[in-house]
């Protein structure tokens, strides 16, 4: 019997864009988060499930072990920090910026201590404080494309792919902090107990993406 495998994927663009990687691992998953309230999906292949978790709770589980696999925006990665993962594979997939944006046609940033509203306060303080500009940063869930438009904030950080919602919302990108795509994330413990089966679906990963 091969070692059991658990993958965590989130709901929405990671899971959709991840099915066609795990096709090419020979894994199908038995049913879509979407339509259905499970949170453990079994798949095709016996001993390989699939947890559905929040995107931002991945590396979470693969750190503590309750996952031994998942996939993960690089944006998430950098703000829970790379404790005990293993991040083998630039997966391609979910790509997008992280970025500073602020109030459209605003010349000049308002003087002293800006306020920056974002999901990425520990992100953002590490790239503030690396170009020695202070800043109070206030921490918000969502939706952060509103903060400067009722002055909760001068601008936010948050990735950024078409720019249409900072457009909508008379936003526009000031500076660029990252590019961001999604990467393969592994326990490294388990890395060493299921080698052979880990190793198996990080070898199918990345020869979908076309890499070695
Ligand atoms: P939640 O909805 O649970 O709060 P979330 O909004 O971060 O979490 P998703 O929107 O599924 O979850 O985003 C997952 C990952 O996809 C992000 O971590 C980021 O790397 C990437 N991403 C987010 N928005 C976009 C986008 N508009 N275009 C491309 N990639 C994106
Ligand atoms: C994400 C992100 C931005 C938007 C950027 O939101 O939080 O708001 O995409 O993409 P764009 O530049 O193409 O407009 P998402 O679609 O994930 O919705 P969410 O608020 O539910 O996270
Ligand atoms: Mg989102």
């Amino acid at each position: 019997m091969a070692e059991p495998i658990t993958l965590a994927l989130s709901k929405g663009r990671i899971f959709e864009e991840t099915v066609p990687l795990l096709r090419h691992a020979g894994i199908e998953p038995a049913e879509d988060p979407e339509s259905s309230r499970r949170l453990i999906l079994e798949t095709n292949r016996p001993g390989v499930r699939i947890v559905i978790v929040r995107a931002s709770d991945v590396p979470t589980y693969v750190q503590y072990g309750a996952a031994d696999i998942g996939v993960a925006g690089k944006d998430v990665l950098m703000e829970h920090g790379g404790d005990g993962l293993y991040e083998p594979v630039d997966l391609g997939i979910a790509a997008c910026r992280l970025m500073v944006a602020g109030r459209a046609g605003e010349a000049e940033p308002p003087r002293g201590r800006r306020r920056i509203a974002t999901k990425y306060v520990h992100t953002t303080r590490r790239y503030y404080a690396e170009k020695g500009e202070q800043v109070e940063i206030i921490k918000l869930y969502g939706s952060m494309e509103l903060a400067p438009l009722v002055g909760l904030a001068d601008a936010i950080v948050d990735v950024v792919d078409t720019g249409n919602t900072l457009r909508a919302n008379g936003l526009e990108p000031q500076e660029h902090i990252a590019d961001i795509s999604s990467r393969l994330v592994v326990n490294r413990a388990a890395m060493k107990v299921k080698h052979d089966a880990l190793g198996g679906i990080i070898s199918a990963f990345r020869e979908a993406v076309g890499g070695e």
